[in-house]
């Protein structure tokens, strides 16, 4: 019913609604109507409430109403069926405990307005305010482990090339898998898997991109290295449009990727990384390894050339770019 509420309001838009003319179109009482609005209100939609005028949403663009998400899926499609709640701790652990539970099928979309416990790379946290894009994929590969780390640079090459697609904003890749643009990270990737290692159950692929966040949205221990994708164009995006592109082109991505391995990504991966032959630093966790970023292997890791010449390969870290020149 709070899905349908919030259609009605973002429908109306910009006019206001009564709580009467609510009740009456979803065949529910004023007081029901009064009941949903407090409970959206509660989990972060801007809903003004004007005596002798009714409802009215604000930032409609900002709303995330899953009715609108599935109504706009193109067929065969990644998000059917979609979980989403306005507030989670973690989308990839709210998939997890999904899993755990019930038989969820591929393409499931594990969505949610914000997150209190955002989990990044490398046991980071990701900062996860409202007017972000928070998702989990749930996914059954037949891979193993090996080939699922290069899934998760196939997933970076879609998101960027979608986001471009989208916005018309050049964006770029940091290895493995972050998402780029005007030298701040706009987007990340957090792929975790469950079964053994030559055969998979499950990958849970977490996305998470900053579409309308402003500065002080940010931690401000991230402000300077994070941007989004209001803040780079100047204008907003509505969640739903763009949540459903990137499920399109994810899937797209995903299925050319399983039948033919990660070939026809290298040269686009190439084409979108921030720091390709470029000069790097890369933290590895244990120590820093300096040098050229040359290539990278069959299973995605990174070939740097150390200035003595030795091709070091790193599976696992931290990219720094030592001359990055912002576009
Ligand atoms: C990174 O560190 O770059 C990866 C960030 C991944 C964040 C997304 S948001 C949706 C999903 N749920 C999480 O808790 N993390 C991922």
């Amino acid at each position: 019913m709070k899905d349908r509420i919030l259609a009605k309001l973002k429908e109306t838009y910009p006019d206001y609604i009564s709580g009467a003319q609510l009740a009456e179109r979803l065949g529910i009482s004023r007081v029901a109507v009064w009941k949903h609005i407090e409970s959206l209100k509660e989990s972060g939609y801007d809903i003004v409430a004007v005596k002798g005028k009714g409802y009215y949403l604000q930032h409609p663009e900002q709303a995330i109403i899953p009715s609108v998400i599935l109504e706009n899926l193109a067929d065969p499609c990644w998000g059917r069926p979609i979980f989403y709640t306005g507030q989670a701790e973690s989308t990839n652990l709210w998939a997890r405990q999904l899993l755990e539970n019930e038989a969820v099928p591929e393409g499931a979309l594990v969505l949610a307005g914000q997150q209190t416990g955002g989990k990044g790379r490398l046991g980071r946290r990701w900062s996860s305010p409202w007017g972000g894009l928070y998702f989990t994929l749930i996914l059954r590969p037949a891979l193993d482990l090996q080939r699922a780390s290069l899934l998760s640079l196939v997933m970076a090459v879609a998101c960027a090339r979608s986001l471009h697609q989208n916005t018309g904003c050049t964006c770029g890749i940091k290895w493995p898998n972050d998402v780029f643009i005007q030298g701040r990270k706009v987007g990340g990737i957090l792929l975790e898997a469950s079964g053994e290692m030559d055969k998979l159950d499950y990958v849970i692929a977490g996305i998470g991109i900053n579409v309308n966040l402003m500065p002080q949205d940010f931690p401000e221990e991230v402000r300077h290295m994070a941007t989004s994708l209001a803040i780079a164009t100047g204008h907003s995006y509505d969640l739903n449009q763009l949540v459903v592109s990137l499920l399109k082109d994810l899937r797209q991505d995903y299925y050319l990727f399983l039948q033919k391995g990660f070939q026809p990504f290298r040269e686009v991966y190439k084409e979108y990384c921030i720091h390709w032959q470029q000069p790097i630093m890369v933290h590895t966790g244990k120590n820093y390894v300096k040098g050229v970023h040359k290539d990278l292997d069959a299973n995605g890791s990174l070939l740097v050339e150390a200035a003595n010449g030795e091709i070091i390969s790193i599976s696992t870290g931290d990219v720094h770019l030592i001359h990055y020149q912002e576009e």
